[in-house]
């Protein structure tokens, strides 16, 4: 029997401005990728998927894909070039954007912070400075002014602990700093204020839209059953699902004041206790059998079920909002997106209220520190020719959308 999903599910696909769109200069991801030996095989964003410009064709092949939900970011940087002036052409260009979509009956959920920010606000200091928050709010009012009738969804900052810790821990993404506790916590707690002060800014202005974030489910399990291997995943889960509300305390992301979870999975790893790792709280992270991604990790599908579970207990809506396979192996792809959609079905009967999937992502694009090495797309672009091709996972995902269904399991 078909396995089908509720009416009205979102049927959708993931993007964020940078990875795409191409020439946003006035960020800091742009300084940053300048310095040689940064970005894989030495690429650039200069040009992307050069989304800026080719935006109504990349949402007609959505279209085609029978897709009813797109989830992408706007750059603050092109909006706010510097700090308290607003670039009312962007803006405008932001208007079409969106505009196009629901031309299209694709229903925009929007990103108001998808790793990069504007040069104005890295240079004083960025998401670790306590005035992070409020000259976030200043960007978002303005986006809510001037777009917020459409679109459909919020989403006001992507993936907080990712960010922090690429920025602060591990040192991949700008500001490019190792090992700074203090600033990783600092930055994931500025960035909690600052989603807490956009979401009220745009229920003060559309009550009834949902408004949310996307928090990244790095599922770390216990290496084995000994309780110092359950201690250690259990703890370093804790640090990266938890944000800090006060000194000493913490909170779980996923129960932010928000009116729907926003959960990104992809990946997990095993946990060890080890005491030669000081530097890394002890913990030894290392995969589990299995077939790599490009990203070096391994994808699961059957982990999902369990994500999603453990959400249940908040009676929130859900947003599945990234989920996907980096690989150039595309049937792999396929089999990927049928099992983990599996899984989500599961989940939902199983009483979780899953609303809608948003695969990442529609086309392959710059997977930032990793350059174009990276493939997640269901739709090829050519790196010279800018050409797309739909991949036959984007057909098989299109089949399942139209049917808002899955073929049954016999
Ligand atoms: C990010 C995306 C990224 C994806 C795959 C997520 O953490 O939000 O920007 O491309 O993972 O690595």
């Amino acid at each position: 029997m078909e396995r089908k999903f509720p009416k009205g599910f979102l049927w959708g696909t993931a993007s964020a401005a940078y990875q795409v769109e191409g020439d946003i200069r006035n960020c800091d991801w742009w300084e940053w990728e300048q310095k040689p030996g940064r970005i894989a095989n030495g690429d650039s964003a200069s040009v992307a998927c050069d989304h800026y410009n080719r935006y109504r064709e990349d949402f007609q092949l959505l279209r085609e894909l029978n897709q009813n939900a797109h989830r992408l970011s706007i750059e603050w940087s092109r909006i706010e070039p510097s700090e308290g002036v607003f670039d009312s052409r962007q803006i405008r260009h932001y208007r079409d954007v969106l505009g196009e979509l629901r031309e299209q009956a694709i229903l925009p959920m929007v990103t108001l912070h998808h790793f990069t920010s504007p040069l104005w606000f890295a240079r004083k200091g960025g998401w670790t400075s306590p005035e992070a928050p409020r000259a976030f709010l200043s960007y978002v009012r303005r986006a809510v002014d001037e777009l917020g009738d459409l679109v459909g969804i919020w989403c006001t900052v992507n993936e907080p602990s990712i960010y922090a810790a690429n920025g602060w821990i591990t040192g991949e993404f700008p500001p490019g700093r190792h090992g700074d506790l203090v600033a990783q916590y600092r930055v994931t707690r500025h960035m909690h204020r600052a989603h807490e002060l956009a979401y009220a800014a745009i229920k003060k202005r559309y009550p009834d839209a949902p408004v949310g974030l996307s928090h990244h489910k790095f599922l770390l399990v216990p290496a084995s059953s000994k309780r110092r291997d359950r201690l250690a995943a259990a703890a370093a889960q804790g640090v990266t699902d938890r944000w800090p509300v006060a000194p000493g305390r913490l909170r779980p992301i996923v129960a932010a004041t928000s009116d729907y979870i926003g959960i990104a999975h992809y990946w997990g790893q095993l946990c060890a206790f080890d005491p030669r790792r000081p530097q890394d709280q002890f913990v030894r992270r290392f995969n589990p059998p299995g077939r790599l991604t490009e990203m070096g990790f391994v994808s699961d599908p059957a982990w999902m079920r369990g994500v999603l579970g453990a959400l249940r207990r908040y009676g929130k809506p859900v947003y599945i909002t990234e989920n996907g396979l980096a690989t150039e192996d595309d049937g792999w792809r396929e089999r990927y997106l049928q099992d983990v959609l599996g899984e989500v079905h599961a989940a939902i009967h199983e009483g979780v209220d899953v609303r809608g999937y948003f695969h990442w992502t529609n086309m392959d694009n710059f997977e930032w520190a990793r350059g174009y090495s990276c493939h997640f797309g269901l739709i090829a672009v050519d790196r010279k020719t800018q050409e797309r091709t739909i991949k036959p996972s984007g057909r098989a995902y299109a089949r399942i959308a139209t049917a808002n269904a899955l073929p049954g399991l016999d």
